[in-house]
């Protein structure tokens, strides 16, 4: 969390170069989903990636919680006139969900790729507290990216992603990485106040049929991964700490991935993002 509370973390760079959530996930949520949708709350929110989807698919208010001001401050900013009654974005930690509501009752609270960053028993718990009898829990998230022609490209992934104490390896906070990087698999919705509780993964190159949280890219270039890698908490942390010497990791980086196959910036490869999500009813 750390991280994207910094005044100087780039906030308005995030919002541009991280994924956004395809409409066959918010198909799948509504499809799940029981009853009215007037309130939604988005945890940890950031700059309201998943929030304004949600108004799209009929939720009629969203508040938008996230407990850093500059990771909601673009999404502050890009409130249209006619969305001001429908969203509203406010400083709070997931782990008080029952504070930013005012005596309101949600029909939806969800999180998105954030759930790592948060202490999830008192999420839950807290969650159990703000949604109606029968709403729903959604959270989800991707992993990384997996390049899928070339093996030992994802081999230099995990060199400078984790494996080399040079690298951004040491810089991730954990245990919130280790949450994402194994898919929630040692996060569970407790069954005492949740019910219906079901997990979704996609693991690329071993998933047979995509879910409904599909994320790939066939046409994704270095400029782009170079973009995306910048919007990392471990990125920022990594060029903090080495400003001395004067390199960019992600420069570093994708310069060997392009040594080693040839490829230029627009060189264009097929990428597909491990996904996981999980929805879940308010007993
Ligand atoms: C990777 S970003 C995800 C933002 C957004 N939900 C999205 O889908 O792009 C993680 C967000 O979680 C927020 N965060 C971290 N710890 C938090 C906590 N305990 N409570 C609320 N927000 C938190 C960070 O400030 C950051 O905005």
């Amino acid at each position: 969390m750390a991280t994207y509370a910094e005044k100087d973390f780039d906030s308005n760079n995030y919002n541009v170069n991280r994924p956004r959530y395809p409409n066959s996930l918010f198909n799948a949520l509504f499809e799940y989903h029981q009853g009215p949708k007037n309130l939604a709350l988005d945890a940890g929110s950031g700059p309201g990636t998943a929030s304004f989807p949600l108004l799209d698919h009929g939720v009629e208010k969203v508040i938008a919680t996230d407990a850093s001001d500059v990771m909601i401050k673009p999404g502050v900013e890009s409130i249209t006139p006619d969305l001001k009654d429908k969203i509203e974005f406010k400083v709070f930690p997931a782990e008080n969900l029952i504070e930013p509501l005012e005596g309101q009752t949600a029909d939806l609270v969800i999180v998105a790729e954030a759930l790592h960053w948060i202490n999830h028993d008192e999420f839950f718990e807290q969650a159990s507290k703000a949604l109606r009898p029968n709403g729903t829990l959604a959270y989800w998230g991707y992993v990384e990216p997996r390049f899928i022609d070339f093996p030992k490209a994802n081999e230099i992934y995990q060199k400078y992603v984790y494996e080399d104490d040079r690298y951004m390896g040491p810089k991730w906070i954990q245990p919130s990485k280790n949450f994402l990087r194994y898919f929630f698999n040692d996060v569970h919705v407790p069954n005492e106040c949740f019910k219906d509780i079901e997990k979704h993964d996609y693991y690329p190159g071993e998933t047979k049929t995509h879910t409904a949280y599909f994320h790939g890219d066939s046409k994704y270039t270095m400029k782009k991964f170079i973009d995306y890698l910048q919007s990392w908490s471990a990125y920022h942390t990594w060029q903090k700490d080495n400003v001395d010497k004067g390199e960019d990791i992600a420069i570093l980086f994708t310069n060997e991935l392009k040594e080693t196959f040839g490829w230029t910036d627009e060189t264009e490869l097929r990428v597909e993002w491990g996904t996981t999500y999980t929805f879940a009813r308010r007993k």
